[in-house]
């Protein structure tokens, strides 16, 4: 792998082990300038094993990894300068302010007092938290911390930003608040690794997705085409299937899932599947919507619980 700049992430084979697991096993993937690029996968898949390679915390096992063209096995010093990370946890300093929390975080990047205040001050405005300036950090709401945890991972005006689950447990208010945030920093040519379980933040804020399992990647693309190539374009689901409709299902080739007590298909436009099916046999029980990233995920890594 040459040295390339044309990638903000580049990172080929790329194996993480904790004693005899293998968390990340074999990845590959790039990020390009600019790109949103969202990590998804069920618990334990291997995505923040993997972030957390990328920022320099957890050294990778084996493979090649550059960030920003550099090789993090020796630059991660100048590396991490020019990336902000949102870890899975919050881990503000719970005895100090809102302001202070980022003032004292500046000055690990070796800003000024001056400049750190200022930069802080800045990033609490976009954030709009700067009537909460004073107050100590565990009086804030958990949407809060969250707005706050990104404005600390922006200080050293990073050119890469890392989250991890940014909006696990935050209300739709505070959800669609950060996003717009995220959105903004997009549209200022910062690029984004984005973990999450949400789908719908998947779809709305990636340009480009990776879906893991046992720490390899199962499929790669943008929301809309993983979408049409794994689920199609909509979805019918069958309540409580009788005899006549199992047969149905089996004498048709249409892509489907039969569950304890549902049955899935899956349609393409102009297939004329809902009218054989909805109207003629399960009116009542029956549902036809638009096919989502939430039935690829589904599709692809199961149904079951995992342990
Ligand atoms: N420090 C560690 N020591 C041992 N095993 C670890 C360590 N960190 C992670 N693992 C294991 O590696 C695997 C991947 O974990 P990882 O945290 O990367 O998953 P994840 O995709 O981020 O999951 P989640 O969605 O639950 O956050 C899991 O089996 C986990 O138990
Ligand atoms: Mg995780």
């Amino acid at each position: 792998m040459n040295n390339d700049n044309r990638h903000v992430i580049r990172a080929a084979n790329l194996v993480k082990k904790f004693g005899n697991l293998r968390a990340v096993d074999d990845v590959s993937f790039t990020l390009s300038p600019g790109e949103c690029l969202g990590l998804l996968g069920p618990n334990g898949a291997g995505k923040t094993s993997t972030i957390r390679m990328v920022y320099g915390f957890s050294p990778i096992s084996s493979g090649r990894l550059e960030v920003f063209g550099l090789d993090i096995k020796t630059r991660w010093r100048r590396i991490r300068a020019k990336i902000g990370v949102c870890q899975q946890d919050n881990n503000l300093d719970p005895d100090l302010t809102v302001l202070q929390n980022l003032e004292v975080f500046a000055r690990y990047f070796d800003l000024r007092r001056k400049e750190a205040r200022d930069r802080s001050l800045q990033l609490l405005k976009f954030i709009a938290l700067e009537s909460r300036k004073d107050d100590k950090v565990t009086s804030l709401s958990g949407g809060m911390v969250r707005r706050l945890v990104l404005a600390r991972a922006l200080i050293n005006n990073p050119e890469l930003i890392i989250l991890d689950e940014p909006t696990t447990g935050l209300d739709p208010q505070a959800r669609h608040q950060l996003w717009e945030r995220l959105e903004l920093l997009q549209a200022n040519g910062i690029s984004i690794l984005l973990t999450t379980h949400y789908m719908d933040e998947a779809s709305r804020l990636c340009d480009r997705l990776i879906l893991m399992d046992h720490g390899k990647i199962l499929v790669e693309g943008k929301p809309a085409e993983l979408i049409h190539s794994h689920a199609g374009d909509y979805v019918v689901e069958i309540e409580d299937p009788d005899d006549e409709v199992r047969e149905f299902v089996n004498g048709h080739g249409f892509l489907n899932d039969v569950l304890d007590r549902r049955i899935i298909l899956y349609g393409v436009e102009g297939d004329g599947l809902f009218d054989l099916i909805g109207e003629r046999l399960c009116k009542d029980r029956c549902i036809k919507r638009l096919a989502t990233l939430e039935d690829v995920f589904l599709r692809l890594t199961g149904r079951e619980l995992r342990e």
